[in-house]
Order: C-alpha cells, then sequence, then structure tokens
C-alpha cells in the first residue's frame, strides 16, 4: 500500500500562483486554491495546473514542462507543474466548454427558453478543447506517477472530467480521488447536454475511485444521476455507484478555512491599515458582500433587497453603507461581462435614487484583494451571501472568524455552507427579495446578546475542523477503500 508520505500528486485546472511575464507570481484565488495551498505546502506534493496566462507559459517553459518550487509567504514550499494546452483548444475548454456550460449545468443558472442552444462548435469545442487539455494534464499526470508503486491522485472540480478515465486506462492499478468543489444538480439540469458528450463526462467521473462533494445533498443528486441518466446500479444507503465491475464510493468532506491563516491576514499591518481608513470614513452600520462577480452569487438580487430595505426604512438613511467587494471574473465570457454591466448599471440606479451629496449608499469595489476584504471582514454588522446555489462559499466561513462586531451572516439556504451553518445565520431563499430585505432590517435591529449567541455558535463551527482534517479523513477512505478492493490483476 502506498504510505502518506508518498509524495502526493494533486491535478487542477488553477494552479496556486500565477506568473506575470517578468517572472514574478501573486498566489492565485477562489475555493478551490484556498483549500489545496495548506494541503500542498504541508506534505510532500507535486500540483499540476493549466498554465492560464502567458506568464504561466513562460514559466512552464523555463523549466522544461517540468515542476518546480514554490515558497509560500509562511514558510511551506512545494512543487507546481505547469502543463502548456495549444491556445485555441484551451479558450475552448475554458471559455466555452467550462464556463459557461458546465459551471451554468451544476448552478441551475441556464435560462432554458432562451439558451443554451448546442451548436456544432459546441460538440467540436467538447473534442478538441476539453478533452485535449484533459489529455494533456492527464500525460503530465501519468509522468509524475511514473515509477511509483500504487500512486494516489487527486483530481479537483469540474475542469477535469474525462481526465480520470485516461489515466485509468494508463494505469488501471492508479488510485484516483476526486473532489468536486461546485454542486452537482440534479438529473434533468444534464439533459441539456448532447448524450454522447454527457457519457463521456460520466464515465470520466465514474473512473474514479472516490467522488468527493462538500454536501449531503450534492452526493445525492450525483448517486441520482448515475441512476436516472446512466441506468447505473446505485446503493444509495452505502453511497456506491456499480460501474465497470468497480465501486466507486461517492463521499462529502466539507471544507473548513485555514482559521489561522485568516487570523494571520487579519494582524498583518496592511489589513490594518485599511482598517483605520475603513474605520475613519464609516456610517453606523456596513453591510457586506465580497464574491467574485460570478452570476451564481446573485450580486442583483441583493442589491435589489437594499434598495428595498432603504425604500422601507428610511430611518436609517445615511445610516449604512452597502461594501461590495467584487472581483472581476471570466472576462472572456460573454454572460460574464453582461453582467458585470448589469451590477454596475444597478448600483448606479441604487445611488441615484436613495444617496445624498455625502453619503453613497453602495460603495462597490471591483477588485482582488484579500487584506482589504479581511479589514472589511472584521467591521461589518451584516454580511450577505445570497448565492443562488454555491458548492460551499468559504466567505461565510472566513467572515465570522474575524469580524469584531458580533455581525450578523444573512446566509442562502441553498449554500454548501448552509448544512453546517445555517442554525447561527439568518437563512434567506435567494430568490425572494422581500425576504432578503426584511433579514437585514432583522438583522440591523437584533438585540446585543443574540448577536453574541449567533456570532459565538458561527465562531465555534468554523473553528472546529481545518483543512488538515478535510485531508485527512479523505485519506482515511482511500486507505479503506484499497484495503477493500482485491488485488489487481
Ligand atoms: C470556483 C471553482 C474553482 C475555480 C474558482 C475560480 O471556486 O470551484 O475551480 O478555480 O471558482 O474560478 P477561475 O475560473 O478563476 O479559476
Amino acid at each position: 500500500m502506498a504510505s502518506d508520505a508518498a509524495p502526493l500528486v494533486l491535478v487542477s485546472n488553477r494552479g496556486p500562483v500565477t506568473f506575470d511575464e517578468d517572472g514574478s507570481f501573486t498566489l492565485g484565488g477562489g475555493g478551490l486554491v484556498t483549500a489545496l495551498t495548506g494541503l500542498a505546502s504541508h506534505r510532500e506534493a507535486v500540483w499540476i495546473a493549466s498554465a492560464m496566462s502567458d506568464g504561466d507559459v513562460a514559466r512552464a517553459r523555463r523549466s522544461g514542462g517540468r515542476p518546480f518550487d514554490i515558497q509560500t509567504p509562511d514558510g511551506g514550499e512545494y512543487q507546481v507543474r505547469l502543463v502548456e494546452s495549444d491556445p485555441e483548444a484551451y479558450d475552448r475548454f475554458y471559455n466555452s466548454v467550462s464556463n459557461p456550460t458546465l459551471w451554468f449545468i451544476q448552478h441551475y443558472l441556464w435560462d432554458l427558453s432562451n439558451a443554451p442552444d448546442v451548436n456544432r462548435e459546441d460538440v467540436e469545442a467538447f473534442e478538441l478543447g476539453y478533452r485535449a487539455v484533459n489529455d494533456d494534464l492527464a500525460r503530465a499526470v501519468l509522468e509524475e506517477i511514473d515509477g511509483l508503486d500504487e500512486p494516489v491522485v487527486m483530481v479537483h472540480d469540474y475542469h477535469l472530467y474525462t481526465l480520470p478515465a485516461v489515466v485509468r486506462a494508463a494505469r488501471p492499478e492508479v488510485f484516483l480521488h476526486h473532489f468536486i468543489h461546485i454542486p452537482w444538480t440534479q438529473p434533468d439540469a444534464w439533459r441539456v447536454l448532447p448524450t454522447s458528450m454527457r457519457a463521456a463526462i460520466y464515465e470520466g467521473v465514474l473512473a474514479n475511485d472516490i467522488v468527493g462533494f462538500h454536501t449531503r445533498s450534492y452526493r445525492w443528486n450525483f448517486l441520482q444521476c448515475c441512476r436516472d441518466l446512466m441506468g447505473l446500479d446505485v446503493d444509495f444507503e452505502r453511497g456506491v455507484v456499480h460501474h465497470d465491475g468497480r465501486e466507486v464510493w461517492v463521499r462529502a468532506y466539507p471544507l473548513p478555512i485555514d482559521y489561522e491563516a485568516t487570523r494571520r491576514v487579519a494582524a498583518s499591518e496592511r489589513t490594518l491599515a485599511f482598517e483605520a481608513e475603513l474605520k475613519r470614513r464609516r456610517r453606523d452600520h456596513i453591510i457586506l458582500r465580497v464574491d467574485r462577480a460570478d452570476l451564481s452569487k446573485n450580486v442583483l438580487r441583493g442589491f435589489a433587497a437594499f434598495d428595498q430595505f432603504l425604500d422601507e426604512h428610511p430611518e436609517f438613511l445615511e445610516r449604512v453603507t452597502f461594501i461590495a467587494q467584487l472581483m472581476p471574473s471570466r472576462m472572456d465570457v460573454e454572460q460574464y461581462r453582461d453582467y458585470l454591466q448589469r451590477i454596475e448599471a444597478l448600483v448606479a440606479v441604487v445611488n441615484h435614487r436613495h444617496g445624498t451629496p455625502d453619503w453613497m449608499p453602495i460603495q462597490l469595489k471591483l477588485r482582488d484583494d484579500l487584506e482589504e476584504a479581511v479589514a472589511a471582514y472584521k467591521n461589518y454588522d451584516v454580511m450577505i451571501v445570497n448565492a443562488m446555489f454555491d458548492g460551499m462559499n468559504l466567505v461565510a466561513k472566513e467572515g465570522p472568524l474575524v469580524n469584531q462586531r458580533d455581525g450578523v451572516s444573512i446566509l442562502s439556504e441553498n449554500t454548501g455552507a448552509h448544512e453546517e451553518l445555517g442554525e447561527f445565520a439568518l437563512s434567506v431563499n435567494p430568490f425572494d427579495v422581500a425576504e432578503t430585505a426584511d433579514s437585514i432590517h432583522e438583522a440591523l435591529t437584533m438585540s446585543g446578546d443574540e448577536r453574541a449567541r449567533r456570532a459565538r455558535g458561527l465562531r465555534d463551527a468554523v473553528t472546529r475542523r481545518d483543512p488538515g482534517d478535510w485531508i485527512d479523513d479523505q485519506l482515511a477512505d482511500i486507505r479503506m477503500k484499497r484495503a477493500r478492493a482485491p488485488e489487481p490483476g
């Protein structure tokens, strides 16, 4: 059996670092990178990822496509291998199949009477883009595990659904563990995909030994899809799919935050400088949201609810600011560009309707700045996380950890985090603007004792486990499944 000391091979589309053309790098963002950085820096690991920027490509070439070392700010070190793909294939892979097609299916974002039309270009994008990039990354995986006895490969997210079958075909005894960081939707949502594409995706995912999700409900949806779309024999109680003479285990592993790292950021000088400025300018109350500017995050309904709240409670005019720190995302995809425009337009409308010469109700910050976001986390009175559907949502965990004002969380019942935090948050149906407006009022008028009780509950829940526990649970299942598997051959 492979020991825990054997180097772990991780593979994801987005890597932990993005290189500029001058060779300097910045740490990557998003839930996946946040989750895996701790893992990679605490064990011997090789992290294989796509070369996404021109700087990444230059860096990959400089090391001849081989792994190189990366030092993290907190003293960890791990190896990264960046894989270059043909630019046109990569564009189809990222900007057509992964986003929007799969992302939209997995967050129920398609407006089906209008879109998507599946055209020949989409079928080609799957064959010549999605598969091609998966094949490129699979080749890098096979090189890294060459010569390793019983290797373990951890595959991440929706970009890499066809990779596992490619690796399995070349190395039948490999242990493949695939964690999916986004929701798994119910069977009908998948019916927009041509049958052949759908089959390729499910065959790919079912080439894994274990498939992991953030919540029990995504796990359940996946099992249902295997039965209803693929006609497979599924054991719902044990969470097992029988496929191709093998057992695939389907598990839920909710991702915790690295709370010690977040506390360190909260205490950093840069954060303190942002905080001083924020405190100097603040009104009585701050409402905060921090998100990628993604359609799934439901930014527009959040502002509509704030607009309604100000209409219904004029006593709060000039006393509250809604800070929205939104990081522009996937800007080569038309739907994302349109969405950002609609956000800016709505902010202008709300600010025009309610603002005064020295008060701007919504402060929109279109940038990704961790310390600036953490400074705001420390000082909000209300945090809104109203995603329509969201895999986990780490902001919902990071905010309450460092907040110093017993801030209240308004949390969508369709986020993964809601399974763990719902009890101490004000739960909202994300489509219900009126309920969200009422929740803003409830949060801002809640008694101090009640706020303190909820804030304590949230803090306890988010410090109960860390990403090390998350990975240990997965490694324990890998060991258990290995121990049960018949010897290959
Ligand atoms: C989500 C996905 C990740 C992705 C991140 C950022 O968290 O689960 O796989 O990396 O969004 O998106 P991007 O397209 O910028 O990598």
